[in-house]
């Protein structure tokens, strides 16, 4: 009730310097006092996936804090785990601005950041800062000025350096922010990459005595016979588990949509129906062989049971939070 008149007034504000005001208000520590005095503490609903234990089902999904600068306050709000970044090798600055545009009646979110972000080392630090003792999912990608063919070796480097610090880390190859990116996930690149991730994986597990399971994110424009291919892969390879969904880049799931924001990917409420039927097919392909995080939509309990439903073992929103404030947190993880 509180968060749909905060929101709006946020909705009358540029949505990148709303995204950044809601959070800043959230880290105000006599806000947090409020809250926490307000909270029942949420019921014990642990799960296991990956080899990790997760305090409960639902996550952050990448994009809300790219930089890990919300760990603490985004931990508190109730959340069984937090997934930060994308994060890429170097900082940069993503697109030019406006990037991000909010469609209210739709309850979508158009983006096309591209991987703005402080860099792996900035988040690194962040992290290091923080007292959240939970499970911290680190989303890495390439730089805008690396070519494709070069590529792999950002995810290798960022592999390199998180290692330490990550519960899992996740392999963004589905932005369809940065160019040339989603090609990631076809043919022989998409077999090297997998090699090669794997095989640093493997370095730093011996070098480290700890096992960081590895994620790949996957785009929710793929066809039947791709995700087939695509899960071949997964599984020959494998990869600890599989993220679906990224932001479509289908703009028939907005009929009407103005021309000019066919620019971005979109997430929210378009996108619920899509996401849950990739993550059915998915998991009728792998039939558990690998565990799937499913995301895209999510904005009551009744969608979050839909992507278990379909075969998520854990699930992440984004959208859903800034639709429906963070409310929707507990709604989901009481019942669920
Ligand atoms: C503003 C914005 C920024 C995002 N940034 C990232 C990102 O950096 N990396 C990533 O893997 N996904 C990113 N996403 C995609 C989300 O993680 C999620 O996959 C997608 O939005 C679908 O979930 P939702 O409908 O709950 O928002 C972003 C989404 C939005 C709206």
């Amino acid at each position: 009730m509180i968060y749909y008149l905060i929101r709006k007034i946020l909705f009358l504000i540029e949505p990148e310097i709303a995204h950044i005001l809601i959070l800043k208000f959230f880290s105000l520590k006599y806000i947090q006092n409020i809250i926490y005095f307000f909270l029942k503490p949420l019921p014990q609903k642990k799960i296991k996936c990956m080899g990790l234990v997760f305090d409960n089902v639902l996550g952050t999904a990448a994009g809300i804090d790219k930089n890990g600068e919300y760990i603490d306050i985004m931990s508190k709000l109730g959340f069984g785990f937090l997934e930060l970044g994308t994060v890429t090798p170097l900082p940069q600055y993503g697109n030019p601005k406006p990037r991000l545009f909010r469609l209210v009646s739709e309850e979508a979110i158009i983006n096309k950041m591209g991987f703005n972000n402080l860099g792996i080392d900035n988040l690194i630090k962040n992290i290091k800062k923080s007292k959240f003792k939970g499970i911290i999912g680190v989303n890495i990608g390439k730089n805008k000025n690396t070519s494709i063919e070069n590529s792999i070796n950002d995810y290798l480097i960022c592999i390199e350096k998180i290692y330490c610090y990550a519960s899992y880390i996740t392999i963004n190859i589905s932005s369809p922010n940065t160019v040339n990116l989603r090609n990631l996930q076809y043919g022989i690149i998409f077999d090297q990459l997998l090699k090669k991730v794997k095989k640093t994986q493997k370095i730093m597990h011996k070098k480290y005595l700890k096992y960081v399971p590895i994620a790949i994110k996957i785009s929710p424009d793929l066809s039947i016979k791709e995700l087939i291919r695509i899960s071949k892969k997964l599984i020959e390879h494998n990869i600890d588990a599989v993220i679906a969904t990224n932001t479509t880049i289908d703009y028939s799931v907005i009929p009407d949509i103005k021309k000019n924001l066919k620019k971005g990917g979109i997430s929210g409420l378009p996108l619920q129906r899509k996401s849950t039927n990739i993550i059915f097919i998915l998991s009728k392909i792998l039939k558990n062989r690998i565990p799937i995080i499913g995301v895209g939509g999510i904005n009551s309990l009744y969608s979050a049971q839909e992507k278990i439903k379909a075969g998520a073992t854990l699930i992440q929103v984004y959208s859903g939070l800034i639709f429906h404030g963070p409310s929707i947190i507990r709604k989901i993880i009481k019942k669920i």
